[in-house]
């Protein structure tokens, strides 16, 4: 049996950390056993916002596919691929743009909260950005994807790849376009180890999954637990206390977090202890990723994604056969394959 085709895609715009690897990787490296599994590396879409610093995305390019490797997603199970470097997205973009609305692209709520979070000056932020979910109608449906594996923030993007999807078929009596599903990951988003809502590059409150021993447990010990848990006795909090949000995570001995969790609310339990434990958690779970990672050679990871790249044009190229077939506007590309 065909297997369904599942596609995700990362900014590149820098390494990848732990919030990615129990969000994202995780899931993904499961996925890539019953799906055809696309991964983008979306530099394209990091240029709409990084399009004065493109060094920062073009760098970040390789270390993504590095991190990929490194958890262990396979390159003959899932095609790793540049956006960049096909250019049937920015050409399918081009006509699913004549499909949306002025309004419908201003009213996208995770774009909004994105342009409230980049500071752009007034007036200035860029029309690339902000029609960003469009060409991700496009990276969605060049590969016919079923299954959209991402976070809730995404939920929006999907939404309008299918509303593009059924005005395109019905506007064009075709149905070459497919709709697609998200599959949202089962865990929650991991909190950045400074207590803020999301581990994140931007805001250096992230473990990386390069990051050396010595770094991890220095965040570790940096993390925020309980500003009022002062001495050891004192009863301290659980709730919003990071390292147990990172142990519920991580840690699969459950009712030794249950207990830990009823020993600190009582008091008696120092935040040392849990420290301790979640450093642990994490050298154990970083170390072959990190030793995987640096023994991964640039030419096999470039080799890598020049072959991922070729196979996804390919596929990309036969969907924008199908779109301008369906348009009307096949004058001289005759030939599918
Ligand atoms: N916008 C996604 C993010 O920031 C990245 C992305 C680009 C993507 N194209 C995609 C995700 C297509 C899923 C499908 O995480």
């Amino acid at each position: 049996m065909k297997k369904k085709i599942a596609l995700t895609g990362d900014r590149p715009t820098g390494r990848l950390h732990i919030g990615h690897y129990v969000g994202s990787l995780k899931n993904r490296i499961e996925l890539q056993h019953s799906f055809e599994q696309y991964i983008m590396v979306a530099d394209a879409q990091a240029l709409t916002d990084y399009s004065e610093n493109p060094k920062k995305v073009i760098d970040n390019i390789i270390e993504v596919i590095a991190d990929y490797i490194a958890v262990g997603i396979d390159q003959e199970m899932s095609t790793i691929f540049i956006q960049s470097q096909i250019p049937e997205l920015p050409e399918l973009t081009s006509y699913y743009m004549n499909l949306v609305s002025l309004s419908r692209v201003e009213r996208n709520p995770t774009v909004k909260a994105e342009i409230a979070l980049r500071n752009f000056e007034k007036n200035s932020v860029p029309t690339g950005f902000v029609c960003y979910p469009i060409s991700q109608a496009a990276d969605i449906t060049a590969f016919k994807a079923e299954i959209v594996p991402v976070g809730e923030d995404q939920l929006p993007m999907i939404e309008l790849c299918n509303e593009i999807v059924r005005k395109f078929n019905r506007i064009y009596k075709t149905n070459c376009l497919k709709e697609a599903k998200a599959y949202l990951s089962k865990s929650t988003r991991l909190v950045g180890i400074d207590g803020k809502a999301k581990a994140s590059k931007s805001l250096n409150n992230a473990i990386f999954l390069s990051d050396s021993p010595e770094v991890i447990k220095e965040k570790v010990y940096a993390m925020y637990t309980d500003p009022n848990h002062i001495k050891v006795s004192d009863p301290g909090k659980v709730e919003g206390n990071v390292v147990f949000a990172y142990l519920d995570a991580l840690y699969d001995e459950k009712e030794e977090i249950a207990s830990l969790k009823s020993g600190y609310s009582k008091g008696g339990l120092g935040d040392m202890v849990l420290k301790a434990l979640l450093n642990d958690v994490l050298q154990k779970l970083l170390r072959p990723i990190r030793e995987k990672r640096f023994s991964l050679k640039k030419e096999d990871l470039l080799e890598i994604c020049f072959s991922g790249t070729q196979k996804a044009k390919s596929v990309a190229r036969r969907t924008l056969f199908d779109v301008k077939e369906a348009i009307g506007i096949n004058f001289f590309d005759k030939i599918h394959q």
